[in-house]
């Protein structure tokens, strides 16, 4: 290990993050009684900009009034690009009362971004006398965002979580797609040469480059790193591969932007009982290898060592923060 110290990420569930629009109050009850790790409450793109004061007026007397029970609850904010962006915090933050947990910034493009943002939180809070301090969440949805990614993850203590937003990324790129997330078939190389007959098409991930950035990213520093939406919410075999490619990658979860994607996140981000199961032997053979003196052995025909003690850890970590066991 390097002699720098890798602080731990928040140990709390998050494994689906339910967004709800700040201009719909009469389904946040529902929110909240759903299975959903995380609330976010939205003032920010699913929101008209002529509702954004009504939204706000929601959101706080939602934060106020509902029984949010164990659930982690955040609020999007409006972009610092928006004149919203500092009524959204000063008003969260006055007379939002103590159950608001994580704010949530979205299109962060630098570590000043975050600064910015924690001095105006700060300030409020010391105003108001708060002691439970807001944690941030940030999305990485810019090319900005991307390639300031390493400094993002340093700008302040408060940032717990870095998601990847899909849509606004591929705008931001220029890249030639619509939808939210998902397959993009025209993304791929063709084998074999001019004349072939039926010439495969190996179709690749436009996602994985700025998904593994995002998460070593977080990793180095702390972080959890989440994924963000699948738009096309009628099909679940899609999300699912979605969700089990992005937890694959290293993500502790994925945002639902339809109450039917929360059972699907939950079901791929709480560890398998298979996947446990085998975990736990790889830890049980590997105490038995120490006790003969080896750091290396072979378990099912495979190579286990020293690595692979830290590869099971880190499942069964994973399995016990959820049980609520760890
Ligand atoms: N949170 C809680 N409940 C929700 C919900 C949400 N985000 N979205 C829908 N519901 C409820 C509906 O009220 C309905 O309840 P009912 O069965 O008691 O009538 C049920 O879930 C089924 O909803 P459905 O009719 O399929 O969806 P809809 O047409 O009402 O809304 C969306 C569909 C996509 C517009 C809506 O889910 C939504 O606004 N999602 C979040 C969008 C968002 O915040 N985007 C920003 C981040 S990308
Ligand atoms: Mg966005």
């Amino acid at each position: 290990m390097s002699f720098t110290d890798i602080p731990a990420p928040p140990a709390r569930p998050n494994r689906s993050q339910l967004f709800v629009p700040g201009s719909r109050p009469e389904i946040f009850e529902k929110a909240a009684k759903s299975a959903a790790d995380v609330i976010n409450l939205d003032l920010e793109d699913s929101v008209s900009p002529a509702e954004k004061p009504k939204a706000r007026a929601n959101v706080i007397a939602a934060l106020n009034d509902i029984d949010w029970g164990t659930k982690t609850v955040s609020v999007r904010i409006n972009g610092l690009d928006t004149h919203f962006c500092y009524r959204d915090v000063v008003d969260l933050i006055e007379k939002g009362g103590d159950r608001l947990d994580l704010i949530m910034i979205p299109k962060a493009g630098t570590g000043a971004d975050l600064y910015a943002i924690d001095m105006l939180v700060t300030q409020a809070e010391n105003a108001m006398g708060r002691t439970k301090r807001i944690g941030f969440e940030i999305i990485m949805e810019t090319a900005l965002g991307l390639t300031n990614m390493k400094e993002m993850v340093q700008a302040t203590k408060r940032l717990q979580s870095v998601h990847f937003g899909v849509a606004d990324y591929a705008a931001s790129m220029g890249m030639a797609v619509t939808g939210i997330g998902g397959t993009q078939e025209h993304y791929g190389m063709l084998l074999g040469a001019a004349g072939d007959t039926d010439r495969a098409f190996h179709m690749n991930d436009p996602w994985h480059y700025p998904l593994v950035q995002m998460v070593a990213a977080c990793r180095a520093h702390g972080v959890l790193p989440i994924d963000g939406p699948f738009g096309d919410f009628s099909d679940d075999d899609a999300y699912r591969a979605q969700a089990r490619r992005a937890q694959t990658l290293g993500c502790a979860g994925k945002w639902a932007i339809h109450p039917k994607q929360v059972a699907l996140a939950n079901e791929i981000f709480t560890p398998s009982e298979a996947l446990v199961g085998q975990a736990r032997r790889i830890l049980a053979a590997m105490e038995e290898a120490r006790e003969k003196g080896m750091g290396a052995v072979t378990l099912d025909g495979k190579l286990i060592d020293l690595a692979s003690i830290r590869q099971a850890e880190v499942i069964i970590r994973q399995a016990d923060m959820i049980a609520g066991t760890a």
